[in-house]
């Protein structure tokens, strides 16, 4: 698709944004570039591309062409200017806060989180002197309050993993906007089909590709996207792109590059001092993955849908989480910010408590019992003793995963079958 191609829908983008025949071979689709290095013309060649003075191949720790492709086409269906591929959903975090932070400073984020981030948050980033305050996002006093000097950021989830809650961005952007920081929202569970973070006032978004956008449980992958519009020199807090930065023989990113000051910095520092890059092989699954995505998630949000009406019914179930319900408290921001769908990620609360929710995952015959979502095949966890592990059991809870909950993600299968798999699987873990 050429640079000046008319605007296209989100159906036709997904399968085309960032991708040319291949003009050595004329393959139609994208090949798998299995290679580390790239012959430089020469030695001003060369040079021009280390000093990012031109945009090119040198290693692929930096970029690569199956991975750039890969790049052009989430910045595309997320409506940025650029982005940075990485290794997993979790790299992508760290890739995401690296520009903005330094020794003593904190972010603000969101109690309904992945577990794992829980822990990344609360935990590891401390040994980089970060530190994360958890607040509760539907309380936007208490989110205001907990901003500082020292706050680089804000963090959310658009649609929390595992209880699906929604959160309500534009009103988190405007607190963001107020503060002086980008708002970071992790859009993994919506995908950008169903959520565009940007419209409603984000200015960088991360995910895992490991889930929707690569779809079929086969590659690990993340990616940082920004949308440009977060002006770093607008204030000194954050040097590292608005200064000149030592890390990169003292280039000012902002300055010199503009809107994708932020991207460029993602790969000239952040992948190339701790290199958590993308496999080609990887964005190549994910490529194709993406390729399908809208009709994937259609179906993802149907069978979800009628699956959490039909346990929402019964009577061995206490409640049901899903913002695609209309007695979910936040059915009506989850209708206008994802009108789309609300994904296929949702949880329930089994009246047999901790031990009927071990017995059902292991009673179930189509839900694989499995640490994943976004696949094409339903997946089925008992959070509480996985995922939200090494969670307190107050974050347990404010993260929606209590010891009598059980998370499903959702997959293509026939809705009424899978209906039948958990009916049979309740009855055996209820008696
Ligand atoms: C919402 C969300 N964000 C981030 C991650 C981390 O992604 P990865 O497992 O690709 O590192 C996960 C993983 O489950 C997730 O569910």
């Amino acid at each position: 698709m050429s640079d000046d191609a008319p605007k296209y829908s989100f159906e036709t983008l997904q399968i085309h944004a960032g991708a040319q025949p291949d003009p050595t071979t004329g393959a139609r689709q994208t090949p798998i570039y299995q290679n580390t290095g790239y012959v430089f013309r020469d030695a001003d060649h060369a040079a021009a591309l280390f000093n990012l003075q031109e945009v090119g191949f040198i290693y692929s720790r930096l970029t690569n062409p199956t991975v750039s492709v890969l790049q052009e086409r989430v910045a595309t269906l997320e409506g940025g200017v650029g982005a940075t591929a990485c290794s997993s959903g979790h790299a992508a975090q760290i890739l995401a806060l690296l520009p903005l932070m330094g020794p003593g400073d904190n972010i603000v984020v969101s109690t309904r989180l992945y577990g794992g981030t829980v822990t990344q948050f609360s935990q590891t980033i401390k040994r980089f002197g970060w530190e994360a305050k958890f607040v509760d996002f539907d309380d936007r006093g208490a989110v205001s309050r907990a901003c500082t000097k020292k706050t680089k950021a804000i963090f959310c989830e658009a649609i929390a993993n595992p209880g699906g809650h929604v959160t309500d961005l534009p009103a988190i952007a405007k607190i963001a906007e107020r503060k002086g920081v980008p708002l970071i929202v992790d859009n993994t569970t919506a995908t950008p089909y169903l959520c565009r973070p940007f419209e409603h006032g984000a200015h960088i978004v991360v995910h895992s590709t490991t889930k929707y956008l690569s779809g079929n449980g086969t590659s690990m992958g993340g990616i940082v996207v920004d949308s440009g519009t977060f002006d770093w020199s607008a204030s000194d807090k954050f040097p590292s792109l608005s200064q000149p930065e030592p890390a990169y023989h003292g280039l000012k990113f902002h300055e010199t590059f503009g809107p994708l000051a932020y991207t460029l910095h993602g790969h000239a520092i952040g992948l190339r001092d701790l290199g958590p890059c993308q496999s080609p092989q990887n964005a190549f699954q994910t490529l194709l993955g993406i390729e399908t995505l809208s009709l994937r998630m259609e179906r993802h949000c149907e069978n979800a849908l009628k699956i959490a009406t039909w346990l929402e019914n019964d009577e061995r179930i206490e409640s049901v989480s899903y913002a695609g319900l209309k007695s979910s408290p936040v059915f009506r921001r989850a209708r206008k910010l994802c009108p789309k769908g609300a994904s296929g990620l949702f949880t329930f609360k089994v009246k047999g408590g901790y031990e009927a929710c071990r017995k059902l995952v292991e009673e179930v015959n189509i839900f694989s019992h499995v640490a994943n979502l976004g696949d094409t095949r339903s997946l089925i966890i008992h959070s509480a003793s996985t995922t939200h592990r090494q969670l307190s059991p107050e974050q347990q809870e404010a993260a929606g995963a209590g010891p009598d909950v059980v998370r499903v993600s959702i997959g293509l299968e026939n809705a009424d079958d899978l209906i039948a798999d958990l009916d049979q699987g309740l009855t055996a873990a209820l008696t």
